[in-house]
Formats: C-alpha cells, sequence, structure tokens
C-alpha cells in the first residue's frame, strides 16, 4: 500500500504537528493535507518550519462534512488527531467535545466511505479503558470511559468501528498514554508545570499527587501511529504506551529538579472531579509489528524543559492571551 497523499487532520496540535514532521522527514514522497480549525489549541506555529511545497494547510473543522470531504479528495488516508483534548475543560462544558470527538470523526468515516479512502486512523487515547488500579489495559478489555472528555473519545471510537463493520471502512484506532515533548499547548500538566517553574509561579497539584500516568515522547507516539497506519489491520485497534509510569508528584520533582527551582513552589489543590487514579496499558500488540518507543523517560524530560527553557517565545505569548482567562476560571477557587 502506498500512501501519498495523507490527510492529518488537527495537524496544527501538538501531537499532529508532530506526526506532520515525522510524515515529511520519514517519507520523501509523501505530501501532508492538514486540516485544522485553529481552535485555543491549535497553532501554526507548530507547523510554520515544514516545507510549504509538501504541506497544504487548510483551515476548516471536522463539523463541517463537506469541508471534511473535500479535503479528504484525492487522499490515500486519513489520520484523525483534531480534537478536543483537555479533562478539565470538558469538566467545565463537554458540548464542543461532542461536535469535534464525535460528530467529526463521523464525518470523517462518512467522508471516507463516500470517496472509499485506504486507510483511516482515528487517534485515540488510554482514558478510554478508565482507571485501573493493578496490572495493564490490552485492547480486548472494555471500554469505561468516566469524564466527559474520554467519553466522547469513546463515542468517536465506537462510530468508527461501526462505520468498519456497518460499511466495511478501513479503521484503526489507537490508543496512546500520555504523550509530552516540545509544541504542548500550556494547559496540560507537563508543559504547565515547567512554564509555571520558570516564571516561578505555584505548581497546581491536584489531590494527593499519588495519581498515576505512563508518559509516552510524543516522536514515539508518532511512530507508533504511522506503525499502526502501514501494518496494522482494519477493524483493529493498537494500544501506544510509553512504560513510563510515573505519580503526579515524582513528575513534579522532576520539573523542580531540572528547573532548578524550590520545591516551595508546590501547591496542592483541590483534586479534579472524577479524577482516574492510574492509566497503564500493554502495548504488545504494535511491538508484534515491530513498534519500539526509543525515548528514555530522563532523556525525554529534560529535553522537553530544554526546549520550553529555550522557546519562551512559543509559550509566552499563548500563555498571555485566551490562556489566563482559563487559568483563572480553572484554578483561582481550588
Ligand atoms: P491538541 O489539543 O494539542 O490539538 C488538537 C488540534 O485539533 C488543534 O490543532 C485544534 O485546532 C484541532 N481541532 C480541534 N477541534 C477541531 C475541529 N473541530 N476541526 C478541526 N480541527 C480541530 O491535542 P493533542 O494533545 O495533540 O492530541 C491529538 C490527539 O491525540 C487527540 O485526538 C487526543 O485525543 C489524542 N491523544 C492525546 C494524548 C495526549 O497526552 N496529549 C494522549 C493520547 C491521545
Ligand atoms: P493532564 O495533563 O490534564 O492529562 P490527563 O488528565 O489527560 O491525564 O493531567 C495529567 C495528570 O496531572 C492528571 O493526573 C491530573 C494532574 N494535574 C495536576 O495535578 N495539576 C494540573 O494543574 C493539571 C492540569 C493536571
Amino acid at each position: 500500500m502506498t500512501l501519498q497523499r495523507i490527510l492529518v487532520t488537527g495537524g496544527a496540535g501538538f501531537i499532529g504537528s508532530g506526526f506532520v514532521r515525522y510524515l515529511l522527514e520519514t517519507y520523501p514522497d509523501v505530501h501532508v493535507v492538514n486540516f485544522d480549525k485553529l481552535t485555543y489549541a491549535g497553532n501554526f506555529d507548530n507547523v510554520k518550519d515544514v516545507d510549504p511545497a509538501r504541506h497544504t494547510f487548510i483551515q476548516g473543522d471536522v463539523a463541517d462534512f463537506d469541508a471534511v470531504r473535500q479535503a479528504m479528495e484525492g487522499c490515500d488516508a486519513v489520520v484523525n488527531f483534531a480534537a478536543e483534548t483537555h479533562v478539565d475543560r470538558s469538566i467545565m462544558g463537554a458540548a464542543e467535545f461532542i461536535d469535534t470527538d464525535v460528530k467529526g470523526v463521523h464525518n470523517i468515516v462518512e467522508a471516507a466511505r463516500v470517496l472509499e479512502t485506504e486507510r483511516v486512523l482515528l487517534v485515540s487515547t488510554d482514558e478510554v479503558y478508565g482507571s485501573i488500579a493493578e496490572g495493564q489495559f490490552r485492547e480486548t478489555d472494555p471500554v469505561g470511559p468516566r469524564n466527559p472528555y474520554s467519553a466522547s473519545k469513546a463515542g468517536g471510537e465506537l462510530m468508527g468501528m461501526a462505520f468498519h463493520h456497518t460499511f466495511g471502512v478501513p479503521v484503526i484506532i489507537t490508543r496512546g498514554s500520555n504523550t509530552y515533548g516540545p509544541y504542548q499547548y500550556p494547559e496540560k500538566v507537563m508543559p504547565l508545570f515547567i512554564t509555571n517553574a520558570l516564571e516561578d509561579e505555584p505548581l497546581p497539584l491536584y489531590g494527593d499527587g499519588k495519581n498515576v500516568r505512563d508518559w509516552l515522547y510524543v516522536e514515539d507516539h508518532c511512530s507508533g501511529v504511522d506503525c499502526a497506519l502501514r501494518k496494522g489491520a482494519p477493524g483493529e485497534v493498537y494500544n501506544i504506551a510509553g512504560g513510563n509510569e510515573r505519580e503526579n508528584i515524582e513528575l513534579t520533582h522532576k520539573i523542580l529538579e531540572l528547573t532548578g527551582k524550590p520545591e516551595s513552589l508546590i501547591k496542592p489543590v483541590t483534586d479534579r472531579p472524577g479524577h482516574d487514579r492510574r492509566y497503564a496499558l500493554n502495548a504488545d500488540k504494535l511491538k508484534a509489528l515491530g513498534w519500539r518507543p526509543a525515548m528514555d523517560w530522563e532523556e525525554g524530560v529534560a529535553r522537553t524543559v530544554e526546549w520550553y527553557t529555550d522557546n519562551r517565545w512559543w509559550w509566552e505569548k499563548i500563555k498571555s492571551g485566551e490562556f489566563k482567562e482559563y487559568y483563572k476560571r480553572q484554578y483561582e477557587s481550588r
């Protein structure tokens, strides 16, 4: 299967832009059509350095069927990263999550059905499984989302799989674990804590700080998605896990150590409602197709801290805009 023209939806976001760069660097013949609404989380800065001759950018909404169909025309595959992605925002209001993460996915699989697109990869999350006290989730485990974000992602996944079973649309799903690295919007814990530390602002740690996430470096997430896209089978789900389980408090200490800031910046705050205690994934199914995460945890965090230290131009303008209002609403009363 040759995939020469690939539609990447949400390609101006954190992982999507990493995937655009990954494709262009790995496959000299690939042309990327990048379709992104440029919401608060989308940022053209994330792809401004890619070769414009091999990258067509379209500003559009996945909730708009005609726009999606038009962008997909002539593409061999579509890889969907477009989503509302932040759990805390989904707790404040979930309507946009349903528009993008459920209706948007329906539009993508419906356009792929009409256009007979060769591959449809839906990027999803380990959060659809819910929380696990011990052991690791496998792809055969049932989904049990517990917050509005993960519920909307599960809704999109189920619609995608229904289109595979009903119409034969070649849908593949990946479920990645918590991802970190350069270009991540600073509402998520890793870039929020790094940039707050760099600004000598408190790090708002939820609850007892002992919730566990399994950290995956952004390039490893991208290579995992690409492996599933090329070697995976339609109708199948593949977990992508970093294999780096850490309690939030450990992560916080690491960030303070690397930024050279004092522990006194840690500010325990009221827990997130419905906060999933632990996520852990088994990625043997994708590993059987040849994928391996390449980034070591210590090195990955050090690189990430270094990137935010060196690229204040990227995040300072974000944090001085709409973000300020969000931060106030989210943290002021905690
Ligand atoms: P992000 O929030 O950084 O980027 C999302 C992108 O989607 C933005 O560029 C935004 O403009 C775009 N977008 C939002 N709504 C849109 C719409 N209606 N139409 C078109 N574009 C729209 O997100 P991310 O962290 O890069 O996540 C990308 C994907 O990976 C998501 O599907 C997310 O569920 C999944 N995922 C993320 C993580 C993580 O830790 N960040 C882990 C597992 C899975
Ligand atoms: P987050 O980056 O929002 O990702 P997710 O909820 O999708 O896993 O949060 C990661 C972990 O960090 C999660 O256990 C919640 C915690 N957290 C804090 O302690 N403080 C914060 O300000 C944020 C945003 C998250």
